[in-house]
């Protein structure tokens, strides 16, 4: 595609391909809109936030995003709104509003990605809770404020939006009611739906030297200063309709599928309720926004959430080139650091794992410096059958204790058909030391890793058997 068609705020733009630019240079750069703030960079300050509106259904679904890492190229058939693109014409909007009564801004910097991040929050939510509404800013930081009197004007900005009484029910139509959003906003499902967005429902990669993209937010980080120059194919909207299904035996979710999709599906709820408040642990709202399954496996790191735990629940992959495809189980795909068995030209077009049974059980734990928006230091995942005859089916992957994403299939082996009591524990977690081969880095000394994963193993085990393991076996 050599033009490029979206509406930013109010306006219908059409960009001639510059394809590897991101979204805030084009923001700031090109279309002088200097509301949205470049801080980090790197995804981690939230300075840049946008609402990346799509349609689904017959309405618009607004995403937060970090136009930091957010590929120009995928911008195409959806409404980007900025900070300018949400004001009033002659008044603060009430979002604005709380944050000046409450003294929630002084040198403004991340002010317009905090009002961003909430708007966005608003717009796609019947119901408010301060919870979900502080939730949503869990990508935003203030370094001069300070976060009280932010807290404080978003919980006045829930109680005096308690109902959505907006005559058509609508949560677009709601906002506009309340003056979140100016009116225009009502007529950007009809505009989107006039730009032609043919799906994306085949790619053939060509040429070897071409970078695959999907949600942006490993390669724009990694390749922050080269990507501009680089030929890339934009994989991001490729089978996009198709969300996360289950059959009889199989649950697939397509490669494109954001952790947000993955972290609200209602397939994956239906087995691992926990999940959802687990894997708000990943990153924060906007990169989960964009992060992909895939990109989360194809980038290879030893400490990826999702590979952590696809790896435990034994997935394969589907790897499509051109017309062909081939299956290969996660646990054979790394074979060194950044290792992976793939061609330049393949791309995983979804990952399947067999359905839970009733008596199957999930652990997943992950210990990082900071609790929030930070990649683990340590992580592991253990999935197993709980029956009357011990564990069956054990699988059991740890992250950031050796150069790849392990499977620790010694320690899974072991397991298989045992009883657990603090013996099989503490054999288990010796085996697991013998598996590992952690090295001192940023994230902690290889001792402090060896220690790490051995709680974690031991936390699995506590939270299901919390009666045959007792504290003082683990010593
Ligand atoms: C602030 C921040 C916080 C983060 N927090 C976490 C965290 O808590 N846990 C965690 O695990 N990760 C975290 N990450 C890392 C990153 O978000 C994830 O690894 C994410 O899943 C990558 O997906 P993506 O679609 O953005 O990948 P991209 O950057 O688009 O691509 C990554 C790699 O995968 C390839 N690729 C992408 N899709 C496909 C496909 N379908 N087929 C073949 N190749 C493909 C690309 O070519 C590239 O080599 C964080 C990143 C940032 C910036
Ligand atoms: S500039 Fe910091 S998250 Fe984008
Ligand atoms: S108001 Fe200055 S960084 Fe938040």
């Amino acid at each position: 595609m050599n033009i490029l068609e979206c509406i930013i705020n109010n306006a219908s733009v059409k960009i001639p391909a510059n394809h590897g630019i991101v979204l805030l240079d084009f923001l700031r750069q090109h279309e002088h809109l200097t509301g949205t703030k470049e801080g980090c960079r790197e995804g981690d300050c939230g300075a840049c936030t946008v609402l990346v509106g799509e349609l689904q259904g017959d309405g618009v679904y607004y995403r937060s995003v970090n136009s930091c890492l957010m590929p120009l190229s995928d911008v195409h058939g959806k409404h980007i709104v900025t900070i300018e693109g949400i004001n009033q014409p002659k008044e603060l909007n009430p979002i604005q509003q709380a944050f000046v009564n409450d003294g929630g801004t002084q040198c403004g910097f991340c002010t317009p990605g905090f009002i961003l991040s909430l708007t966005g929050y608003f717009v796609n939510n019947g119901k408010f809770e301060p919870a979900d509404a502080l939730q949503a800013v869990d990508g935003n930081i203030c370094r001069c404020t300070g976060h009280t009197p932010i807290k404080k004007a978003i919980h006045h900005i829930v109680d005096s939006l308690k109902n959505n009484s907006a005559a058509d029910g609508t949560f677009l139509s709601y906002c506009v009611e309340q003056k979140i959003l100016p009116d225009y906003f009502l007529a950007i499902p009809a505009r989107l739906r006039s730009i032609n967005t043919a799906p994306l429902t085949d790619v053939h990669i060509e040429e070897e030297h071409t970078i695959v993209v999907s949600g942006g937010t490993d390669l724009y980080v990694q390749k922050a200063f080269t990507m501009h120059a680089e030929k890339i194919k934009n994989i991001a909207s490729w089978r996009k309709s198709i969300p996360i299904t289950e059959d009889e035996n199989t649950i697939h979710i397509p490669g494109t599928t954001t952790v947000e999709e993955f972290r609200l599906s209602p397939v994956v709820a239906k087995y691992f309720p926990e999940l959802k408040r687990q894997f708000e642990c990943f990153g924060s709202t906007p990169i989960r926004h964009r992060a992909t399954v895939a990109g989360n496996i194809v980038n290879a790191s030893p400490i990826g959430d999702m590979t952590c735990l696809l790896m435990a629940l034994n997935a394969v992959l589907t790897l499509r080139d051109a017309g062909s495809s081939r299956k290969i189980p996660l646990r054979q795909f790394y074979k060194g650091y950044k290792l992976i068995d793939k061609k330049y030209s393949e791309l995983i077009e979804s990952v399947s794992f067999s359905r839970p049974k009733s008596v199957t059980r999930l652990s997943y734990e992950k210990v990082s410096r900071r609790q929030f928006l930070d990649i683990a230091s340590v992580n592991t995942t253990m999935v197993f059958e709980q029956t009357e005859k011990g564990m069956l089916q054990c699988g059991i992957s740890a992250g950031g204790v050796a150069p790849v994403p392990l499977f620790l299939a010694k320690t899974s082996e072991y397991l298989n058909g045992k009883m657990v009591n603090g013996d099989t524990l503490k054999e288990s977690l010796r085996i697991a030391q013998t598996e590992i081969s952690p090295i001192s880095d940023a994230r902690g000394s290889a001792e402090y890793k060896r220690l790490l994963l051995r709680q974690l193993i031991a936390a699995h085990f506590m939270k299901y058997f919390p009666g045959a393991v007792r504290k003082g076996s683990l010593i």
